[in-house]
């Protein structure tokens, strides 16, 4: 019925409907009652009301307790190294970043996204045909998307960050915390940056993406906040970031990438740190069995709901439908690759923080994600070493090719 009902409505009615459609698809996907209670008013503002693109500013009610402690203990020595680390490794967006570099998206030889990124030849399936210089445009609107979704999610980060260093109970967590907002800001900043003055394209935020960062900014409870922002959308950052580093032949974003993936790591280590002694140490099987629910629903909506939709609606309305899309960008080798730089990093994290347990390994197994469970958790991965790891696989690329 739905599928007769859209064969004869017009391509822009036709493309809200299934815009609709793919809301309810995401909620549906998730089954568990209590995960699907915490997400559901989220998604209504994301997916149906579609906050993030109505063009005002945001405001999202936060209410978590601010947690103070007047006799400054000295209480997480593994915190207060990654403190004092993070600030002798602290740079500059303005002055350490070659900005003079000329970047020239249209230019295959150091494009944003390299031209097999998308495998755009598969496009052909659908039958559309697109010039060498369509090719090269399409590459850079989803480069530009790319980088836009890093920069709204970056400032999700940003009033992430401040809220977690509020309410955290240890003081060396709220010392590092600093370090992070500072750090978040200039990530910020250097992506704004990079996308104005040098993309010349900014994309409204993913509904996807606003949903995730709707959901951490209204929960009251820091640790499902720390787990969304430190662990899960860290993971998907850090999975992008090393991606577009290994992937991309433009020098000055590579360079970006490499800064910010260096901060990153630290990041995700103090959410290691933090959540591991909490979730070992405070929280009941009850309510760690309901964290370790929601982060493996998370999980699977992270790999399956950034499908640059925004692209599809510039480019493809009435020429493919959005379910070819979806498929299109899904399997694009690109996207294959993000999802593996994703989840390796993402599953040992939540191994190490006690979220991957034999009850809830079966779920990973059946959506192919437990072949990650024994790689290196961010405790045990500086950012040197982050880097080094895609500098190999990037040289091990090279010399297969
Ligand atoms: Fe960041
Ligand atoms: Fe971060």
């Amino acid at each position: 019925m739905f599928e007769r009902l859209l064969g004869i409505v017009p391509p822009h009615v036709k493309n809200q409907l299934g815009a609709y459609a793919e809301a309810w698809s995401v909620l549906s996907e998730v089954k568990d009652p209590r995960v699907l209670a915490s997400l559901g008013p989220s998604a209504i503002r994301g997916l149906i009301l579609r906050r993030g693109k109505n063009g005002t500013p945001t405001r999202m009610k936060a209410s978590h307790a601010a947690h103070l402690d007047w006799s400054y203990p000295a209480d997480q020595p593994a915190m207060r190294a990654l403190y004092t680390k993070a600030k002798k490794l602290q740079w500059d967006a303005a002055r350490d970043v070659a900005w003079s570099t000329d970047v020239d998206p249209l230019d295959p030889s150091r494009a944003v996204l390299p031209a097999n990124f998308m495998g755009v030849e598969r496009l052909r399936d659908h039958g559309i045909r697109l010039t060498p210089k369509e090719e090269l445009a399409l590459a850079h609107c989803l480069g530009a998307w790319m980088m836009s979704q890093f920069l709204h999610g970056e400032q999700g980060a940003l009033l992430a960050a401040a809220q977690v260093t509020e309410a955290v109970q240890f003081f060396d967590g709220k010392l590092y915390g600093a370090t992070q907002v500072m750090d978040e800001g200039r990530h910020v900043e250097v992506f704004h940056r990079y996308i104005t003055e040098k993309l010349g394209k900014l994309y409204p935020i993913n509904d996807n993406l606003f949903v995730i960062i709707d959901g951490l900014m209204t929960d009251s409870r820091w640790d499902r906040k720390f787990l969304g922002m430190q662990i899960m959308i860290e993971g998907l950052a850090l999975g992008a970031f090393g991606t577009l580093y290994k992937q991309t032949n433009e020098p000055l974003l590579r360079d970006i990438l490499r800064r910010v993936i260096q901060d990153e790591a630290r990041h995700v280590h103090y959410g290691v740190l933090a959540l591991r002694t909490h979730i070992r140490d405070e929280l009941d099987e009850r309510e760690r069995r309901e964290r370790e629910d929601w982060a493996f629903e998370v999980a699977v909506l992270m790999r399956d709901r950034f499908m640059a939709f925004e692209v599809y609606d510039e480019w493809f309305v009435g020429r493919m439908s959005r379910a070819a899309w979806r498929t299109f960008i899904s399997e694009s080798p690109g996207m294959v690759n993000f999802r593996q730089v994703m989840f390796s990093r993402l599953v040992p994290n939540l191994r190490e923080i006690g979220l991957l347990t034999p009850r809830i390994m079966p779920a990973y197994d059946r959506v192919g994600l437990l072949r990650y469970m024994r790689g290196r958790s961010a405790d045990q991965l500086t950012g040197d070493g982050m880097i080094a790891e895609l500098d190999g696989e990037t040289a091990v690329a090279a010399a297969a090719e």
